[in-house]
């Protein structure tokens, strides 16, 4: 599912930023360019980055 239609990242992307070594939303932001365009992706996107980060 896509998180982020600005940037074109999906949920699956960001799980494997965190499992590519991502440890903050922030470095996801980085890595994937989610959220910095419009913004509204953002609330799901750090949701899904914490998730994928204490599944680690
Ligand atoms: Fe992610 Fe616009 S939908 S920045």
């Amino acid at each position: 599912m896509y998180v982020c239609l600005c940037k074109g990242v999906s949920d699956r992307k960001i799980r494997e930023t965190v499992a590519d070594g991502a440890r903050s939303w922030r470095e996801v932001q980085r890595e994937t360019g989610c959220g910095t365009q419009c913004g509204k992706c953002a609330c799901v996107g750090k949701t899904i980055t914490r998730d994928a980060i204490t599944a680690e």
